[in-house]
């Protein structure tokens, strides 16, 4: 392991199946013997935990694992089986949308406005405590230290419209061509001023499994060409519920006297994400919807997925503060 190396060690494993698979990423991969029915049987935390290393070796994967892990067959045949099962269970969650015949973005937008998940940002713009706050983008960093890749694994899959769109709106997260500028690096920038880790994943195993499954949703999204639609959809729904929280974090911020670069990070979000719900409802979904129709309505089921894990995550953290949800 090199010294110089930002990328984390994998994480402790929370049962017998990711003991088992985290064991033999660390020393043979390929050698790894798949049984179905453990991993049909493991517990909800340890499958989603399992699923959450083997998707991140399609991203920057780890300092003990080998890179040649994320094509092994075996591997990626455990990772089919629990993919198959997360989407499985997001399906189940998802009550359904009628298409809309007319003004796909209005109704999509229509759609996600209505959502009336607890709000945490309420929460910490009057209420909450440093150490909440600290809880809170502890459990964000799995997320936002690598904010924008999973939708990327979605561009090549676009039609022509969406795909300038999302092009146009992702050069945007990734800094606009100013490597100090990405917004996960502003976020980097933000928990070193905190006195936090830098280091993605640093903070995964105090994460409970709405956080795992939130980012295997994301990441199943994008890396699964099939779903582009919910993907986009997912996005659409991330960018239109940003801006106002984003204000709320940044007074409740502002109100508890953090540092500034997280302030920032937010106030940032408050502007660039009232261009982005445009850009990924208008440009991204309403164009994709009607260059292939058979898209639309995983782009609800997608946004749906989106707002419902969020509110999942919600209660989960205002519950530990003893927050009626
Ligand atoms: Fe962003
Ligand atoms: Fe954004």
């Amino acid at each position: 392991m090199s010294t110089t190396d930002s990328r984390p060690t994998l994480p402790s494993p929370r049962g017998s199946l990711s003991e088992r698979i985290l064991q033999a990423l660390r020393t043979d991969p390929g050698g790894l013997v798949t049984d179905a029915a453990a991993v049909a049987l493991a517990e909800p935390e340890d499958a989603a935990l399992t699923l959450w290393v083997l998707q991140e070796l399609s991203y920057r994967g780890f300092q003990d694992v080998p890179e040649t892990a994320e094509w092994e067959p075996p591997v990626l045949a455990v990772r089919r089986h629990l993919q198959v099962d997360l989407e499985a269970r997001l399906r189940s969650r998802w009550p359904g949308h009628q298409v809309p015949e007319s003004d796909f973005a209005e109704a999509l937008l229509q759609f996600i406005q209505d959502d009336d998940g607890p709000s945490v940002a309420s929460y910490v713009h009057t209420h909450a405590t440093e150490e909440q706050v600290l809880e809170l983008l502890r459990w964000r960093s799995i997320y936002h230290l690598k904010e924008a890749d999973p939708s990327t694994w979605t561009l090549p899959r676009l039609t022509r419209g969406p795909k300038a769109a999302l092009a146009e709106l992702q050069y945007d997260e990734y800094g606009a061509g100013r490597p100090d500028r990405l917004h996960a690096h502003l976020f980097a920038e933000a928990m070193a001023a905190l006195g936090l880790s830098t280091r993605p994943g640093a903070y995964l195993d105090e994460c409970p499994l709405e956080v795992l499954e939130m980012n295997n949703a994301m990441s199943l999204f994008g890396l699964d060409g099939r779903l582009r639609g919910a993907s986009m959809g997912h996005l659409a729904a991330f960018e239109v519920t940003s801006s106002v929280p984003s204000g709320h974090l940044v007074r409740g911020l502002r109100r508890l006297g953090l540092a500034e670069e997280i302030v920032e990070y937010y106030a940032e979000h408050v502007i660039a994400d009232s261009v982005h719900d445009q850009l990924a409802t208008r440009l991204i979904c309403a164009v994709l919807a009607e260059d292939e129709p058979e898209q639309a309505e995983d782009i609800f089921f997608g946004a749906f997925t989106c707002l419902d894990q969020e509110a999942r995550c919600a209660r989960t953290l205002l519950g530990r503060w003893g927050v009626a949800a």
